[in-house]
């Protein structure tokens, strides 16, 4: 009798904060995880703490594309599929527009955006041929447009703008049976969020978990906050 197969699940920048939660969520509901980080000691380092047997570490800098290339390679070497694709790593500069250097601004875009546009060309494919998908792009409000302002650091607010139009292309690209959305976790008491943030880890993975597992019948090409649509 055959097995319907476990679905895969790779997190990018899941070594700390929202990712790493992201990944024990997934992990606790069933998926083999990809836990992936730039840096593998320090995935290494992360995956012990959650103590699990089907969490696998990966190294994968989303900012270079052979870092991105080498790591799919080996995930299709060894017969892995990614089901859901969690694209989380993220930088987050602070510098004001008249003081944002060039190389800021691309730096940033290279994490925040070309790191989610490497590994949808990647990984959206295999999805696609399977019949099968879950992308969720952990965004930010605070690259909404939709008040006529962008109400954050320059280089930051440019970038997830742009992941959210990211999201819109790569969801009328893809089948319906891959589903792609982001997400804005609200304001987080991370690394990034800092001390003072009123939001938890775990109430700030929890709608990237959900979008991560949705139904056949869920949501495409979507916003959200709290499991609740938002405004682009
Ligand atoms: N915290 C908030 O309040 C908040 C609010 C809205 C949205 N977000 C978004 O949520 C996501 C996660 O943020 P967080 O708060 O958990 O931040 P965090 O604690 O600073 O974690 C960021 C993660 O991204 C990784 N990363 C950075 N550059 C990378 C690269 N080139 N390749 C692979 N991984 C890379 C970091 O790895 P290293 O450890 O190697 O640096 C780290 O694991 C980000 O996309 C962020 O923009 C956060």
């Amino acid at each position: 009798m055959s097995r319907e197969r476990t679905r895969t699940a790779l997190v990018t920048g899941a070594n700390r904060g929202i990712g790493l939660e992201t990944v024990r969520r997934l992990e606790r509901a069933g998926l083999d995880v990809v836990l992936a980080a730039r840096d593998r000691a320090r995935g290494l380092d992360a995956a012990r703490t959650l103590g699990a047997a089907n969490i696998r570490v990966e190294e994968l800098d989303v900012a270079d594309a052979g870092s991105v290339a080498a790591c799919a390679q080996r995930l299709a070497d060894d017969g892995i599929g990614v089901d859901v694709l969690v694209n989380n790593a993220g930088i987050y500069p602070t510098d004001p527009f008249f003081s944002l250097d060039e190389e800021t601004l691309r730096r940033t875009l290279d994490v925040n955006l070309m790191g989610a546009f490497r590994t949808c060309r990647a990984f959206c494919p295999g999805m696609a041929e399977r019949g099968y998908g879950r992308v969720v792009h952990v965004s930010s409000g605070l690259g909404a447009v939709s008040d006529g302002n962008i109400p954050s650091p320059a280089a930051y607010g440019i970038s997830k703008a742009a992941l959210n139009a990211l999201t819109l292309v790569v969801s009328a690209a893809v089948p319906p049976s891959v589903k792609v959305n982001a997400v804005c976790p609200g304001w987080v008491r991370t690394d990034m969020g800092g001390a003072g943030a009123p939001t938890s880890v775990e109430q700030g993975a929890d709608t990237v978990a959900w979008l991560a597992l949705l139904p056949d019948s869920g949501p495409t090409g979507g916003f959200f906050r709290d499991r609740t649509r938002i405004a682009w």
